[in-house]
């Protein structure tokens, strides 16, 4: 099935859940079962998706699911929802920006010397996964007409606070469209790594190319195998004030995928006052153009950059 021209939402457990024009379909990512369900089933899901909370049921199984399906081919045991990686940044915005905000600096000469080449600062530039708005504030005191875009509202918040005259969007990667709007799509540190299927990339892929103008272009960066390797085993600690933010990583923790566990202890009696997980997903660079150019993109290029990862030029 060609996963590029649909209306997609999607969940764990290997399933994938969405509407096809007038079809509401549920399929496993090898696509062994295909099952259409009822469009209140359909709505009750998706505004679980956009409001993360279900008003009566924490959990929709598999059976009811299949319960209200015509033509599910076999009966697999359990879909479970789960809450989509950008919400695990919720709670983080604060320590986010402290602590990580700047990580465009290495990469800033390079991207600067793209818009130099050929934007203009009227022209509009989008930064997608924007965090909490850092690199967005670069660009606007050079004077250039950018608009940030995050799926987490915590993130967006920290943002506006730190750029007041920005317009942002609070939006999934995986779901936006704005038609030749923009003449760079930018996406930094790892955030292309947090899309952790295929079948999501090439439509955040399409997403990005459906935005571009004529002659416009895509940068971002992938994180890589090299460093989940050397680095995703790891623990360390951030001690604030009043707080102790104690992240394990590891790597692999599913087949290419890798994953970040931060917790936030109180200084006093060490309880965990948050915690949270998120995913990121390995990426063979040779996949990555693969998908760019099955998108529409004209050429690809890519290169290593300092902190071992691959920074992506893809133009339309
Ligand atoms: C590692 S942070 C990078 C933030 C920023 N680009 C920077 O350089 O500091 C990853 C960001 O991607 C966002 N994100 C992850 N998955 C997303 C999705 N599917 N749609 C929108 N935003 C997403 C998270 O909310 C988070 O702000």
């Amino acid at each position: 099935m060609d996963y590029t021209n649909i209306n997609n939402y999607f969940f764990e457990n290997n399933w994938i859940f969405f509407r096809l024009e007038e079809k509401f379909v549920l399929v496993d990512n090898e696509e062994n079962y295909i099952s259409f369900v009822s469009e209140s089933l359909f709505l009750k899901i998706t505004e679980y998706i956009s409001t993360n909370k279900l008003e009566d049921e924490k959990e929709i199984t598999l059976s009811h699911l299949v319960k209200k399906s015509k033509n599910m081919t076999s009966r697999p045991t359990k879909f479970e929802l789960r809450s989509d990686t950008y919400s695990e940044y919720n709670f983080l915005a604060e320590f986010y920006d402290k602590h990580w905000g700047d990580f465009y600096e290495g990469l800033y000469p390079l991207i600067k010397k793209h818009y130099d080449e050929f934007a203009f600062p009227d022209e509009k530039i989008l930064d997608i996964c924007c965090g909490t708005g850092q690199f967005i504030r670069k660009l606007w005191n050079e004077g250039y007409n950018v608009t940030g875009l995050d799926g987490s509202e915590e993130m967006i918040n920290v943002a506006k606070v730190n750029n007041p005259n920005v317009e942002f969007l609070v939006k999934d990667i995986r779901d936006f469209n704005f038609p030749n709007e923009y003449k760079m799509i930018t996406c930094l540190f790892d955030s292309i790594n947090h899309i952790t299927k295929n079948e999501e990339l090439l439509i955040v892929f399409k997403n990005v190319y459906n935005s571009l103008t004529e002659g416009g272009k895509f940068i971002f960066d992938v994180n890589t195998y090299r460093n989940f390797n050397d680095y995703w085993n790891n623990e360390f600690e951030i001690i604030e004030d009043q707080y102790r933010i104690s992240i394990k990583t590891k790597f692999p923790v599913k087949p290419d995928i890798a994953s970040m566990n931060i917790k936030v202890l109180s200084l006093q009696n060490d309880t965990i006052l948050k915690e949270n997980t998120i995913l990121e997903r390995c990426y063979e660079t040779s996949e990555i153009k693969q998908m760019l150019l099955k998108c529409g993109f004209k050429s690809v290029n890519s290169l290593e950059d300092n902190s071992g990862r691959y920074i992506f030029i893809a133009d339309i």
